[in-house]
């Protein structure tokens, strides 16, 4: 009996590598054609940022970044000089986005990634959500989400032996891009102190949060460095605004991206 083989494996794979090979061609060209006195200036970066892809399409980990985030992030650590700071890495959506972009760039950048060792304290009910409560006596959450969010994907991490530290470290190396990161686990105010050029800070999810995180990177950021955030809506962006002095500043989705 003859089986029919099956097509749809091969077309993707030949998709994909196709794919892969004419998005690392745009984006070497796209880089290549920047000045370099242009290449730390935001402003002058901005249009070549939302012309960069993932050449591996988006990033198949759980977490919260659109597609298009993902590839803002992954341009700003390819096109940007290190060393590059990411606070809040949960289980490496952003962080591969970002050691992704160093790889292609085919430059050495230091790139720390710091979260903090996460205790199933530090989450309570909070009104009919679930709140993040750091430290863990604080009144107010300093983050919330959903139930059903909180019950399937962060209550079995936290939970579970080696916690969001050890899936991290799990995905990298999957990905292969375990030797692009020091992971760090700690709080970032006790983060490595480096002359940062770029910051992605996943921990200004609503005003309470940016305001207790903001004030204290202050010895993490200087004048220059570019500084990410996510979950950026217009009160979150105002308050940004009012803490920092952004020379300028464009959204991608959620993704606030600033220069100072
Ligand atoms: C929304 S998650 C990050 C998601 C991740 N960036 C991604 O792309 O999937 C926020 C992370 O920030 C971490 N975090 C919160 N406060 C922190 C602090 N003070 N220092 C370091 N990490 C912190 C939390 O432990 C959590 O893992």
């Amino acid at each position: 009996m003859i089986h029919m083989q099956k097509q749809r494996p091969i077309r993707a794979t030949g998709w994909r590598l196709a794919r892969h090979a004419l998005f690392t061609f745009n984006n070497r060209r796209l880089s290549q054609h920047l000045a370099p006195e242009k290449r730390t200036s935001l402003a002058h970066l901005h249009q070549t940022i939302t012309r960069m892809r993932l050449p591996s399409g988006q990033m198949r980990l759980p977490g919260w970044l659109t597609p298009r985030e993902q590839q803002t992030l992954y341009a700003l650590a390819y096109l940007l000089p290190g060393p590059i700071l990411e606070i809040g890495s949960w289980l490496g959506r952003s962080t591969a986005c970002l050691a992704s972009g160093i790889r292609d760039s085919t430059q050495a950048k230091t790139l720390v990634a710091v979260d903090l060792k996460l205790k199933p304290e530090y989450f309570r009910p909070y009104a009919d959500k679930i709140g993040f409560f750091y430290p863990s006596t604080s009144d107010l959450p300093l983050a919330v989400v959903d139930k059903e969010d909180f019950t399937r994907n962060v209550e079995p991490i936290i939970r579970a032996p080696g916690g969001s530290r050890q899936v991290l470290r799990e995905n990298l190396t999957n990905l292969d891009l375990i030797d692009l990161v020091h992971v760090v686990i700690c709080d970032f105010r006790d983060a490595p102190v480096l002359p940062y050029r770029l910051v992605f800070c996943d921990v200004t999810h609503d005003p309470i949060e940016i305001e207790r995180n903001i004030p204290d990177m202050a010895h993490l950021l200087a004048p220059g460095t570019i500084l990410a955030c996510h979950d950026i809506d217009a009160t979150n962006e105002k308050c940004l605004h009012k803490l920092l002095p952004f020379r300028y500043s464009f959204m991608r989705d959620s993704l606030f991206v600033g220069e100072l």
